[in-house]
């Protein structure tokens, strides 16, 4: 009995040894031994503090430059929603390295090493560990926070759906869809209205959207699922605040608990959905799974085995998320830029004329000849990236040019201060210019609203197809002019936002 009882504690006390050497080697020992390696090549960084790094240091100066709104609609906000970047480039050049926690991050910013990284590291790099489980409970392990091979395979059975004539099938709907938006809009003015605060109507729209591409039904249907995603979006976002002391997932806390219950009902709710397909095939009602994004992965999940119930829920989620609010902002910013500018708002709307019908509906074909209409969209992307900055972590030991970077060390691509860097883009970089768009010969590395590589975004030629089709049916029904009621105050909560929306004043065009 003696003998099993010192057993048992040895057992004990070497599987608390290992655990206790693995926080210390994962929080402290890795960390230390990257920021040497790191300092030996030349590169330094502000001193992290200990377990928060530098993130209260972030928090201040963030809160500092965003307490107040911006005096006239400016672009020059790399200094409101990135200072602590400015603030460590000048101290410490164009390479740094800061700390996310006990995360060290390496800030990159030179267009080639970019390119080459972005182009060649996309199996050797990903989702660090915090940020899966960060998102863990909301998207799971869909395609946006996959690594490795795993990334790689359910890369290839999603990107059909975005390509080729799947992705022509879709107008259809993005017409219909932004119809019923224009409609609710001439409500608005029917009711006496005449100023709007169009990102709300942009949110409706392209949340309908990407709904009608997932699950073929109306917003109607997949509503309740959409706003239960909101909410846990909101709280998963405030629980990671949290993350930085270890273990701290496993409190049973107020944010876990309610993060854990909203989950459970939106995949409840999904499954109901799914369900309800398969039963379709069973009684024979239908042949397939169906069309749309849902149908393709379950027709998938039944042809090759390929993937389970769960990652087919996670890949709604991932794209719900990752293809409903970028697009929002994208085109909330686009009418900001064009309500300010109304001799670029005449040009896009002249060319609309000349090539869609009066009706100013876009035909899938006539969508790459609106060459005006694209200029201004990547001028707004430019100017307002919605991902204004790319996180990846190397798996592997990497070397880019003359840079080693080492297994563990993240990487942080600041693409919002690249996109205003007058180095890159020349004086008026901070101004709204479309025509610096005109050719197409631009330095690799330096425009990158969609990421680049291997790994760009999945849905960008669904979102620029997506974003023609609602600018082209706003801009010839419409012309508008930003209200006085509008305070630019660009704010970051994971994209950039108008902390207030946007608000402009309509007037319909004669058709
Ligand atoms: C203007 C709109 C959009 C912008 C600016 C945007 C931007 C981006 C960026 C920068 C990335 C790379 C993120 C990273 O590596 O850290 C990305 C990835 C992704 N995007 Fe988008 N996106 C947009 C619209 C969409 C749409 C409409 C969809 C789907 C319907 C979508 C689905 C995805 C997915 C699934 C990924 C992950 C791809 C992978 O890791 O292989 N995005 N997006």
């Amino acid at each position: 009995m003696g003998m099993v009882m010192v057993v048992t504690i040895l057992v004990l006390l070497s599987l608390l040894l290992k655990l206790a050497y693995q926080t210390i080697s994962c929080y402290w020992l890795t960390p230390l031994r990257i920021k040497k390696i790191m300092e030996m090549q030349g590169v330094g960084g502000p001193k992290p503090r200990f377990f928060s790094g530098n993130i209260l240091d972030m928090a201040s100066l963030v809160s500092k430059t965003t307490s107040h709104d911006m005096k006239t609609i400016s672009h020059d906000i790399v200094g409101r929603l990135l200072p602590h970047f400015l603030l460590w480039s000048s101290q410490y050049g164009k390479r740094f390295v800061y700390w996310n926690g006990t995360e060290p991050r390496l800030c990159l910013t030179e267009t080639e090493l970019i390119k080459e990284f972005l182009s060649k590291c996309s199996t050797v790099s990903g989702r660090s560990w915090q940020q899966r489980q960060g998102s863990k409970h909301f998207i799971g392990g869909g395609l946006l926070m996959a690594n490795a091979q795993d990334w790689y395979h359910q890369r290839h059975i999603v990107a059909p759906a975005f390509a080729g004539d799947r992705l022509k099938g879709y107008a259809g709907h993005m017409v219909e869809c932004t119809k019923e938006m224009l409609q609710l809009l001439q409500n608005a003015l029917d009711s006496g209205r005449n100023e709007v605060e169009i990102g709300e109507y942009m949110t409706k729209l392209t949340a309908d959207i990407i709904s009608r591409t997932e699950f073929g039904t109306s917003y109607q249907k997949g509503k309740k699922i959409f706003h239960l995603l909101k909410v846990l979006q909101t709280r998963c976002a405030q629980a990671s605040r949290h993350l930085c002391l270890p273990g701290s997932r496993y409190f049973p806390s107020k944010y876990n608990r309610e993060i854990k219950s909203l989950k459970m009902e939106v995949e409840r709710l999904l499954m109901e959905i799914i369900q309800s397909r398969k039963d379709c095939v069973e009684i024979g009602r239908s042949e397939s799974y169906g069309n749309d994004l849902l149908g393709m992965l379950l027709n998938e999940m039944e042809k090759k085995n390929s993937l389970d119930l769960q990652l087919v829920m996670d890949e709604c989620k991932t794209f719900f998320f990752a293809g409903h609010e970028t697009t929002a902002l994208l085109l909330t910013w686009t009418v900001m830029l064009l309500a300010s500018n109304p001799s670029w708002q005449q040009k896009v709307r002249d060319e609309i004329k000349s090539i869609c019908s009066d009706s100013g509906i876009p035909s899938f074909h006539q969508l790459s000849k609106l060459t005006l209409l694209h200029m201004v969209i990547n001028e707004s992307m430019r100017l307002y990236p919605p991902a204004l900055v790319l996180p990846r972590m190397a798996f592997e030991d990497i070397l880019l040019g003359d840079l080693y970077i080492p297994k563990g060390l993240s990487i942080w691509i600041p693409v919002l201060a690249i996109h205003h860097s007058e180095k890159l883009w020349g004086k008026d970089a901070n101004q709204f210019n479309p025509d610096r768009f005109t050719s197409k010969s631009y330095t690799p590395g330096r425009f990158l609203p969609f990421a680049s590589g291997p790994r760009n975004c999945v849905g960008q030629a669904f979102a620029l197809m997506e974003a023609k089709i609602i600018l082209a049916m706003l801009i010839s029904r419409y012309s508008f002019t930003i209200s006085e009621n509008y305070h630019h105050a660009p704010v970051v909560v994971l994209t950039i936002k108008p902390k207030y929306g946007v608000q402009v004043c309509l007037k319909p065009l004669e058709t």
